[in-house]
């Protein structure tokens, strides 16, 4: 039975993964924070199933300890601080973890485990002020601290596959689901809109509806990461849509789903303080070479992308509003 260990399996992609990788025979292995013991929703379904570790990226002993304990077959590293307004008011501490992590996590799998695969999430962020369509090819113009870090682990990715590690470097453009951050834009559109229409909430405040974003959904994504392990020689891949959208599109195709009619008095939109200091303001990825070499391709499209996370948004308001009328809030 292979063995996988997975960085940031609490988040969005790992807990994908780690189903993914179950369902294929792995014993699953994960790295969890001390404070998000009780932030396990994602992962909870398949608790039983995994092996879970106490760890954090910024402490490379520790890091180092539990590779040469688990020998895993294949790492995958998802954790960091993956916030780009966020890493605006955070610039060292989204470097410490979403840079220097990626640095001590290479670090040990080079000196306890050389013979892991491993995969490292890099991102089109990394491209920032390239215009589009964006490949692997495509100059890194990063516009945000967070950008900035995860140039710094793709360099890293690289170097370490130059020393004789088997590393891939995943550049995944964004993608979304019905277990995004609620920050997140897409989330917290379709969040907010469910929670309006059952008067749970008054308002929804939006930053730049303007920027282009190429949205993809989470499942098909990991589905890619796991792919580049599987291939002879490790290499960087771009994985995209090839298709593009603005945030208004997003927020219009959610308000349709809900029959809002937008422009609504209760989305606020070009509010200040969501604002960035510099904007990322169009990405669409070529993933041709993906597509030829890992045979992958985007199964979930954009507006089923939109009904899945209207809809899951939609039951879970409507749960809320339940419980709230059960405990004489409603
Ligand atoms: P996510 O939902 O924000 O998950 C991030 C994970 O990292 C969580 O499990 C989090 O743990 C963990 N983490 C944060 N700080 C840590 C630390 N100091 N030590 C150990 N773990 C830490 O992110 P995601 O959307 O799944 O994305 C996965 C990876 O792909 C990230 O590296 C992200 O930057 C990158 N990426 C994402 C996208 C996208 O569109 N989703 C696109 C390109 C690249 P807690 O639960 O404890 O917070
Ligand atoms: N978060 C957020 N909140 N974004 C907003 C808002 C808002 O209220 N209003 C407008 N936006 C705009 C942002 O300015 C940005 O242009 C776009 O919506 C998308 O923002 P996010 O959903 O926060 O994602 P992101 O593109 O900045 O970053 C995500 O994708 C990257 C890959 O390109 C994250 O998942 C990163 O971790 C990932 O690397």
């Amino acid at each position: 039975m292979p063995t996988a260990l997975l960085s940031g399996i609490t988040g969005q992609d790992g807990s994908y993964l780690a189903e993914l990788l179950l369902a294929r025979g792995y014993e699953v292995h994960g790295l969890i924070r001390r404070a998000s013991s009780f932030n396990t929703d994602r992962i909870d379904h398949i608790f039983g199933q995994l092996q879970l570790h106490h760890a954090d990226l910024t402490e490379p002993e520790r890091l180092a300890w539990l590779l040469r304990g688990i020998e895993p077959d294949e790492v995958y590293h998802l954790g960091a601080q993956s916030h780009v307004r966020v890493s605006f008011d955070t610039p060292g501490y989204t470097a410490a973890v979403t840079g220097l992590g990626t640095q001590h996590l290479l670090e040990a799998v080079f000196r306890h485990r050389p013979e892991a695969r491993v995969y490292v999430a890099c991102s089109s962020e990394m491209f920032g002020a390239s215009p589009p369509p964006q490949d692997e090819a495509t100059p890194l113009r990063p516009r945000s601290p967070y950008a900035c870090a995860k140039v710094y682990s793709f360099h890293l990715a690289r170097h370490y596959r130059d020393r004789g590690l088997f590393v891939s470097a995943g550049i995944l453009f964004n993608h979304e689901s019905e277990r995004r951050g609620e920050t997140f834009v897409t989330r917290k559109i379709t969040r907010a809109l469910a929670r309006i229409r059952l008067g749970l909430q008054n308002r929804l405040q939006l930053g730049n509806l303007q920027a282009r974003r190429d949205w993809g959904h989470a499942e098909d994504y990991v589905r890619a990461m796991w792919l580049m392990l599987q291939e002879q020689i490790p290499d960087d891949y771009v994985i995209a849509t090839g298709e593009s959208h603005s945030v208004e599109d997003f927020l219009g195709a959610a308000c349709a789903w809900h029959e809002i009619e937008f422009p609504d008095e209760r989305v606020e939109v070009g509010v200040q303080r969501l604002l960035r200091p510099t904007e990322v303001d169009a990405l669409e990825g070529d993933a041709s070479k993906a597509r030829t070499r890992l045979g992958w391709e985007p199964r979930i499209t954009f507006s089923e992308l939109v009904d899945r996370m209207c809809e899951a948004d939609y039951r879970l308001a409507l749960g809320e509003r339940a419980a709230a009328v059960a405990t004489g809030g409603g």
